[in-house]
């Protein structure tokens, strides 16, 4: 069991991004997986490069502080192999199943979207194939591009010879989704402005965090009931509080009879998981070689890895180089 995943550094790391996914990778047990800052994908749109470079190294410090295990962590574009796998996978992929991505119907198909949102999926496929993953852990909007990971490893093994392991789609549960607290019914995005106050990140001091918690809406029933159809803000509350602490969010409702307290607790709750993180994160950021030696290991874990797969891909596509 192999794990692949990587994060895009398009934004401020969310409370949604540690608990639905750092904090799943740190407790993967078992083997231990390639967690990379995906910084190639953050250019599939327009984008700012110092920006870029600040977000890939505060993206990376996060992976980093929230426990990941020694030598997972590395950065894409350190790894050549990414891109160059990526091309062998363009030449494997048709036009018809790209133009049919949900994500890049959304947000591509103009004269001026980048090239490289529409072919996005193949740098994807070859995060993926490259460790031979079996298991890659991501939230539902990604679901269609782990399947035509899938779809590519199975054309490219069944044309040129056996080269990849088909990973699984081990679809992410609906529950693991943290709501906006502003607007509840959409995910918590890290690519929201920063100062949007629905969106708590990893790094807001815990001033902030409680602040967010408290302004958090609700509705004007007065009701402490986890109801997601009716009551989405609080229903989104009670599984925040719930994540945060091993609750049960159905059962957790039972204890409260006013939002003030149960906005109170949740606060707590936020700012009591997220404090340690944030004070591995103030080492780690106060002792730059330290990150850049566990960045280095991680990129050689993976070069080492990764570096038989592409061979053996070139060689099998007739490639002499
Ligand atoms: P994204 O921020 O959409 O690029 O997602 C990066 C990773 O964080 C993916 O594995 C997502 O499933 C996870 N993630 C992002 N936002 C949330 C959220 N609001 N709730 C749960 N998981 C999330
Ligand atoms: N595209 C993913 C996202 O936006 C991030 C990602 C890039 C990824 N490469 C990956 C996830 C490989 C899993 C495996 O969330």
């Amino acid at each position: 069991m192999t794990a692949v995943s990587g994060i895009t550094p398009s934004g401020r790391l969310s409370l949604g991004n540690y608990l639905g996914a750092l904090r799943r990778f740190a407790e993967d047990d078992g083997e231990p997986g390639f967690y990379f800052v995906a910084d190639l994908h953050a250019m599939t749109t327009g984008h700012d490069p110092g920006q870029l470079g600040r977000l890939t190294r505060e993206t990376a410090l996060l992976l980093l502080a929230s426990g990941m295990p020694e030598g997972s962590v590395f950065i894409q574009s350190a790894v050549p192999a990414h891109a160059q796998l990526a091309y062998l996978l363009e030449c494997t992929a048709y036009i018809g199943e790209l133009s049919r991505m949900v994500q890049y119907k959304q947000k591509g198909g103009r004269p001026m979207t980048r090239a490289s949102l529409f072919t996005y999926p193949c740098l994807m496929a070859a995060d993926i194939l490259l460790y031979g993953a079996t298991r890659v852990p991501v939230g539902g909007d990604q679901d269609q591009h782990v399947e035509l990971a899938r779809d590519l490893a199975v054309r490219f093994n069944a044309t040129y010879g056996q080269t990849f392991i088909v990973p699984e789609l081990a679809r992410a549960q609906a529950a693991g989704r943290v709501g906006d607290l502003q607007t509840p019914t959409a995910k918590m995005n890290k690519s929201e402005p920063d100062q949007a106050c629905g969106v708590l990140r990893m790094l807001d001091s815990p001033d902030v965090l409680r602040r967010k918690v408290m302004r958090a809406v609700t509705d004007s029933d007065g009701e402490v009931r986890h109801d997601g159809d009716t009551k989405p803000g609080v229903t989104n509350l009670l599984e925040i509080l719930g994540a945060c602490t091993g609750m049960e969010p159905v059962a957790a409702a039972a204890h409260y009879s006013s939002y003030g307290d149960l906005k109170k607790d949740t606060a707590d709750a936020v700012v009591a998981l997220l404090e340690p993180v944030q004070q591995r994160y103030r080492a780690l950021a106060d002792d730059p070689k330290r990150v850049d030696e566990l960045l280095e290991a991680g990129r050689q874990r993976a070069a080492g890895f990764a570096a038989p797969r592409l061979a053996r891909a070139m060689s099998a596509a007739g490639l002499m180089g």
